[in-house]
């Protein structure tokens, strides 16, 4: 019997996932709130609230197991669905929530930026001021992208956060960022890590290989391993990191060559970083998942040679009267170029820094991968490059 696999999620994750299940052999169907979601371009998508346990139910009725591309989903609303999705329940309930993840760093004792968590705007004045400035406030449920996040360089900055609770976190004066995702099944096997750099707080380029030591990026992924292992995760989880020359001022790090490691948060799904590995891994993330999903055996990634670099389009990147034609123009110089994949995901809506798509390009280097990359991204619009 085909293995019925349901997808709480129809964006652009979820339509990659869908189409590496079906070379797995898997049906699918997905769930989202918005019907013209990317993924149902190509793939059947049921609508209904993420808070409606009867729309979730009748989902779920179709599957025979079921995951999800997005962290912010109605735990609640699952369980009264009777639900139990891969990541399980609990992951998804300590990686959704800021105060709970960072709990779990703190008592799984792995190394993450000093923090304290505040319930209200009448306590923030005060434990901000005992916390110590400069901090960065973050919102416990609902951020993303950078959305929900303030940094307070001093008390004045403390009205700018709205009455909502957050965690204060200390700032770590960041080298550079890198992710590692980790996929477990009965194995735990882990993606080469990911050297990201973000723009206002979004991500922009992905570069593979990471730019570190060999002893930085053995204690990232042996760092990311065991995350994956202490949490129980079965799927995937990609953990974000953040390594600084230089020790943050309240916090403890793992310090490895010079280089302080601290966790920054999870995801328990495909995340942005690991589009790359679609051109410069044996399998990808989706492929690595969709196996996991069809209780196939999953085998360590290997990195191919040369270097690789994902750059994501944003709305800002891509002219309006040039969007329908974008993948056409990247594509064009596509043979010589060292471009590998240019996919946009369809979406109908622009607005600011939305994530429209990606191209990924390979060269010799990480350096020339990144180069081509961005000169490709600059085609997309001739006015902004
Ligand atoms: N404690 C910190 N110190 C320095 N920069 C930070 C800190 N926390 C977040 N940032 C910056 O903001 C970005 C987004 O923060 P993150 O916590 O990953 O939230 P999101 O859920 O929006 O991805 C990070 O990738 C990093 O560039
Ligand atoms: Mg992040």
């Amino acid at each position: 019997m085909t293995r019925r696999v349901g997808i709480l999620g129809a964006g652009q994750l979820g339509a990659m996932l869908a189409t590496a299940l079906v070379k797995q052999g898997a049906s699918v169907v997905l769930y989202d709130r918005d019907a013209s979601a990317p993924a149902s371009k190509r793939f059947r998508v049921l609508t209904g609230s993420w808070s409606d346990p009867q729309a979730l139910a009748a989902f779920a009725s179709e599957c025979d197991v079921v995951t999800y591309e997005r962290e912010h989903v109605d735990v609640e609303a699952l369980r009264a669905a009777k639900i139990v999705p891969v990541p399980s329940l609990a992951v998804l309930e300590t990686t959704q929530n800021r105060a709970k993840e960072k709990a779990f760093l703190a008592s799984a004792r792995l190394p993450h930026a000093a923090f304290v968590v505040v319930e209200d705007r009448a306590h923030l004045g005060e434990a901000a001021s005992v916390f110590g400035f400069p901090c960065i406030a973050k919102t416990i449920v609902g951020g993303y992208d950078g959305k929900g996040q303030w940094l307070l360089a001093s008390a004045g900055d403390v009205g700018r956060v709205p009455d909502v609770a957050v965690v204060l976190e200390d700032v770590v004066p960041i080298a550079i960022e890198v992710s590692c995702i980790v996929a477990r099944a009965d194995e735990t096997v882990a993606f080469p890590i990911f050297e990201n750099a973000h723009v206002a707080h979004v991500l922009d380029t992905t570069v593979l290989p990471a730019r570190v030591s060999p002893e930085v990026a053995s204690a990232v992924a042996q760092l990311a391993c065991e995350a994956a292992q202490i949490l129980d995760v079965r799927g995937l989880l990609t953990t974000e990191f953040f390594l600084a020359n230089e020790p943050a001022a309240r916090s403890e790090s793992t310090a490895v060559d010079g280089m302080h490691i601290y966790v920054n948060e999870f995801a328990p799904r495909p995340h942005n970083s690991g589009h790359v590995t679609r051109v410069a891994c044996s399998s990808s993330q989706f492929d690595l998942l969709a196996k996991v999903l069809m209780n196939a055996p999953i085998e360590a990634p290997k990195l191919l040679s040369g270097g690789f670099a994902m750059v994501n389009v944003l709305s800002e990147h891509c002219d309006d009267a040039l969007v329908s034609r974008a993948a056409a123009i990247a594509i064009g110089d596509h043979a010589h170029s060292g471009i590998d994949e240019v996919m946009l995901y369809g979406k109908a809506g622009r607005s600011p820094r939305r994530k429209l798509g990606h191209l990924i390009a390979h060269a010799p280097d990480a350096e020339g991968a990144m180069a081509l990359a961005i000169r490709a991204r600059s085609t997309l619009n001739p006015v902004r490059p």
